[in-house]
C-alpha cells in the first residue's frame, strides 16, 4: 500500500470528483502564487494580524464584515471544517435542547449529528424520489405545503427548518417560494447550499436563484464544493432578524477548533474575493458553456444521462445498460476517470471548475467499452422508501444512541426502534436514523437497498435492547 504522502503526488487520472479545482487547476489565481511561496511559510497561527472567524479584530474579521456588507447580509463567518461544522452550529444556533426541527429527508448527516449534540428532535419532511435513479430529488412547494398541513406535532417547539438546495446531484429546488412558505408559518429557514455557492455569483437567464439571494435566514456554502477553494474550505452568511447573532457567535465557539489554519482562511476569503470578479465570470461562463455543449455531444454519441438542474453534474444512467453505478464506477477508475458518486442505479461525475480537453471523445469510449460488459437488460428501478410523508422519530438520536442496544440481522428489524444511522457514503443522505421505529415497509426497503450496496447499507443493525 503507497503511503499517503505518495497518493498526493500528482497523478495523470482525469479528476471529475470534488474539490472542484481540478487538482489545483482552477484554484483562484492568488492562491495559486501563494502556494508557489516557500512550502510552509504560510502555516500560521491566529496572529494579532490574522486574528479567526470569532474575533473581532484581524484580517479575518475584517474580510468577513465586508464580504457580508457586499453580499447584502448581516454577517459571515469562514469555516474550516467543511460545511459539516457551519451546519452544524447553525443547526444549534436556531434550536435549543428539548426543540425540534423540520429537516427535509434529504438533509446531509451532519445535520443529524448536529440533534444528537443538541439533544433535539429531527422531523423528516418528504421530498420526492427518482426510482429509476435510486435518488431523491428536490423539496417542491406542494410537496411542503401538504408536509405543513396538518401541522407536524413532535409534542415541542419547532425551532426553525433546514432546506436543501441544490442537491449533491444538482438539483434545484424553488427555493424562494420554499422559503417564503416556512417564514409564513414564523419559522426561521437555513438553506445548506454547500452544493449551489456558485448560483450566489452567477446571474443570467436560467440560472437558478441562491438562497441567499431568496431571502434565507442562514445559508452555507461549501467553498471546494460548488466553488473552487481548498478541501474544508466553507462560508456561514446571516441575517439577523430571526436568528441571534450571540447565538451563532456561541454556538460556533463550540465546535470550532481553537486553531483555524490560516490558510484555509485566507483560501476562503481569497475564493470569495475571486468569484466576485469580472475574471470569474468568465470562468464560470466558459465552463458552463463547455458544460452544456459536452452533454448535447455525449447525448449524440448515445451516451445516457439523467436530466439535472447543474450542466456541470452529470448523472450518467448506467443502470439502462445494464451496470450499476458503483461497477462504472471501477471500471473508469480503471480507465483513469475518477468520477464522484456511485449509486446502485447511476454514477454522478463533477466537471468542476477546471478545463477538460476532449472530455466528449474520453467519456463517450468510456461508455461504449462499459456497454460492452452488460448484456444490456436494464436494472430493476428501486421502488420509492416508504417514507413519503412526515415522520417523527420516537426517540432523539441521542436518547436512541444511549440506550443498550443489540444488532440484529437487518431481515429481523420490523418495528424495532434504530440505535445507529445507516446512511451511504457519498452522498451522506441517511436511510434511517437512531430513534427510528423501522415499520415493517422501511425492513424491506433497507433489505432491498443492503442488496443493491452490501458495502454502505450493513446487513446487520444496531437496534434498541
Ligand atoms: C448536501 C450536503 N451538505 C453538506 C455536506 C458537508 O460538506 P463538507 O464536506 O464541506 O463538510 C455535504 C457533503 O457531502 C453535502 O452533500
Amino acid at each position: 500500500m503507497p503511503s499517503l504522502l505518495e497518493l498526493l503526488r500528482p497523478d495523470r487520472r482525469l479528476a471529475l470528483h470534488l474539490p472542484v479545482h481540478g487538482r489545483g487547476a482552477a484554484l483562484p489565481p492568488r492562491l495559486r502564487r501563494l502556494l508557489r511561496q516557500s512550502p510552509g511559510s504560510w502555516d500560521l497561527p491566529e496572529l494579532p494580524e490574522i486574528g479567526g472567524p470569532l474575533e473581532a479584530q484581524g484580517a479575518v474579521a475584517s474580510s468577513q464584515a465586508r464580504l457580508a456588507e457586499v453580499m447584502g447580509v448581516d454577517h459571515c463567518w469562514f469555516g474550516v471544517n467543511g460545511a459539516t461544522g457551519l451546519l452544524q452550529a447553525g443547526l444549534l444556533a436556531m434550536a435549543q435542547p428539548g426543540e425540534a426541527v423540520l429537516l427535509p429527508r434529504n438533509a446531509h448527516r451532519s445535520l443529524i449529528a448536529a440533534c444528537e449534540l443538541g439533544g433535539v428532535m429531527p422531523v423528516f419532511l418528504p421530498v420526492p424520489f427518482f426510482s429509476d435513479r435510486g435518488h431523491a430529488g428536490a423539496m417542491t412547494v406542494e410537496g411542503l405545503r401538504q408536509s405543513l398541513d396538518p401541522w407536524p406535532d413532535p409534542g415541542r417547539r419547532i425551532a426553525g427548518a433546514v432546506l436543501v438546495h441544490p442537491t449533491y446531484h444538482g438539483y434545484c429546488a424553488e427555493i424562494r417560494e420554499l422559503i417564503e412558505l416556512l417564514h409564513a408559518k414564523g419559522l426561521p429557514v437555513m438553506v445548506d447550499e454547500a452544493h449551489g455557492t456558485h448560483l450566489a455569483f452567477a446571474s443570467g437567464e436560467g440560472c437558478p436563484v441562491s438562497a441567499l439571494a431568496a431571502g434565507a435566514d442562514l445559508v452555507v456554502h461549501s467553498l471546494h464544493k460548488s466553488a473552487p477553494g481548498l478541501a474544508q474550505t466553507a462560508v456561514l452568511w446571516h441575517r439577523s432578524e430571526r436568528v441571534e447573532h450571540g447565538r451563532l457567535q456561541r454556538s460556533l465557539a463550540r465546535l470550532q477548533t481553537t486553531s483555524p489554519s490560516a490558510l484555509l482562511l485566507a483560501s476562503c476569503e481569497t475564493t470569495l474575493d475571486w468569484l466576485q470578479s469580472s475574471s470569474w465570470t468568465w470562468w464560470f461562463e466558459a465552463r458552463r458553456d463547455e458544460a452544456i455543449n459536452l452533454i448535447d455531444a455525449l447525448r449524440e454519441r448515445g451516451v445516457m444521462l439523467h436530466p439535472g438542474d447543474d450542466p456541470l453534474r452529470l448523472i450518467l444512467a448506467t443502470a439502462e445498460i445494464g451496470i450499476s453505478g458503483l461497477d462504472a464506477d471501477d471500471f473508469c477508475m480503471r480507465r483513469g476517470v475518477i468520477a464522484e458518486l456511485p449509486e446502485p442505479l447511476c454514477l454522478t461525475v463533477c466537471l468542476g471548475f477546471a478545463k477538460h480537453r476532449g472530455l466528449a471523445k474520453r467519456l463517450a469510449m468510456i461508455w461504449e467499452a462499459l456497454a460492452r460488459e452488460g448484456d444490456g437488460v436494464p436494472l430493476p428501478v428501486i421502488p420509492e422508501p416508504p417514507f413519503q410523508s412526515p415522520s417523527i422519530p420516537e426517540l432523539t438520536p441521542d436518547q436512541a444512541q444511549r440506550h443498550p442496544h443489540c444488532r440484529r440481522r437487518l431481515a429481523e428489524c420490523a418495528d424495532q426502534i434504530a440505535a445507529e444511522l445507516i446512511c451511504p457514503y457519498p452522498p451522506g443522505v441517511p436511510l434511517l436514523i437512531p430513534g427510528e421505529r423501522i415499520s415493517a415497509d422501511r425492513c424491506q426497503w433497507l433489505q432491498s437497498q443492503h442488496q443493491r450496496w452490501p458495502d454502505q447499507v450493513p446487513g446487520m443493525v444496531k437496534v434498541l435492547a
